[in-house]
């Protein structure tokens, strides 16, 4: 029987130099989209796909994070007061009783393969979800529950993907497959940021894996790569000569909250499906639209 997932790794000491001067003090992964910082939804998704210990690699100035995740009784008590229950459940409810978080500094910022082996102490020896909160993937089924069934029924690596215009492959890891069953298709190479002349495929990883422990004693012999950082990527490339390592097309739309085009489109699309705020935002958004056109 595959091992249950009980943990996600979220790797959040980048700095975030493409938002500045937002993130001169405040981590990019605090920027909201709507209502919620991207790390809350990274957290909510994690946590729908049945992980229970939130381990986040964080670096400098990245306090904000652990101050959102954590109890803020005086805040409580005056919603209470208030009378502003909707309030006070959304800020008491961000991490249930049953799931626990836990912060590892990355000491340098070596890259992500780094960061992901900074949280060996806190996985241990069991498969482990890896989940970069600058890609938002809106869906039904939360990105990261589609994964884990896939690994529950490959008992092996598992690599969210997909399929990117040519000319962007030097943005991502990207993969070359073979033998697709539906979504789910054999790793055969992976490359880190490939040239697009060099590239293999098309397909790349976005910021969501399952990932079997074994990638840790990989971590710990991987030099510096693309970048002149310890990539993950690399890491993934030692493993495929041991061990199957699944590409996964998931279902649902994928923002590259990195870049300020994404984050906008994340900010508007989810503005428009958002209960409340929907249809309102909508109206605004076609009379916009028609006073453009004269
Ligand atoms: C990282 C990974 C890359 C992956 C990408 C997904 O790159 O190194 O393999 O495709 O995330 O967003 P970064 O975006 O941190 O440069």
């Amino acid at each position: 029987m595959a091992q249950e997932i009980r943990t996600a790794v979220f790797p959040v000491a980048g700095r975030g130099t493409r938002f500045l001067p937002a993130t001169k003090a405040s981590p990019k992964e605090m920027l909201p989209i709507v209502d919620k910082p991207l790390i809350q939804y990274a957290a909510e998704e994690a946590l729908a796909a049945g992980a229970r210990k939130l381990v986040f690699i964080t670096g400098s100035s990245k306090r904000a994070i652990e101050d959102h995740f954590d109890t803020d009784l005086e805040l409580e008590k005056a919603l209470e007061a208030q009378g502003k229950a909707e309030l006070l459940e959304a800020v008491r409810g961000i991490v249930p009783s049953w799931a626990s978080c836990i912060y590892i500094r990355q000491p340098s910022p070596l890259g992500l393969g780094h960061a992901v082996l900074c949280a060996r102490p806190a996985v241990g020896n069991e498969p482990f979800y890896v989940h970069l909160a600058d890609d938002l993937i809106a869906g039904e089924v939360p990105c990261l529950k589609q994964m884990g069934e896939v690994y529950a029924e490959r008992k092996a690596s598992v690599l969210g993907v997909e399929t990117v215009p040519q000319s962007e492959t030097d943005k991502y890891g990207i993969v070359a497959t073979a033998g697709a069953e539906g979504r789910v298709s054999r790793v055969q190479q992976i490359v880190e940021k490939p040239k697009p002349q060099e590239a293999p495929s098309t397909l790349a990883v976005v910021g969501r894996y399952v990932l079997s422990p074994r990638i840790f004693d990989k971590l710990e012999r991987t030099g510096r790569g693309a970048g002149g950082e310890i990539q993950l990527t690399d890491a993934i490339a030692d493993l495929l000569a041991e061990e199957p390592v699944y590409a996964f097309e998931f279902e649902g739309r994928r923002y590259d909250c990195g870049s300020k085009l994404g984050y906008l489109q994340a900010t508007v699309e989810l503005a428009l499906k958002h209960e409340s705020l929907g249809p309102n935002f909508g109206a605004y958004l076609e009379k916009l639209i028609a006073a453009r056109k004269r």
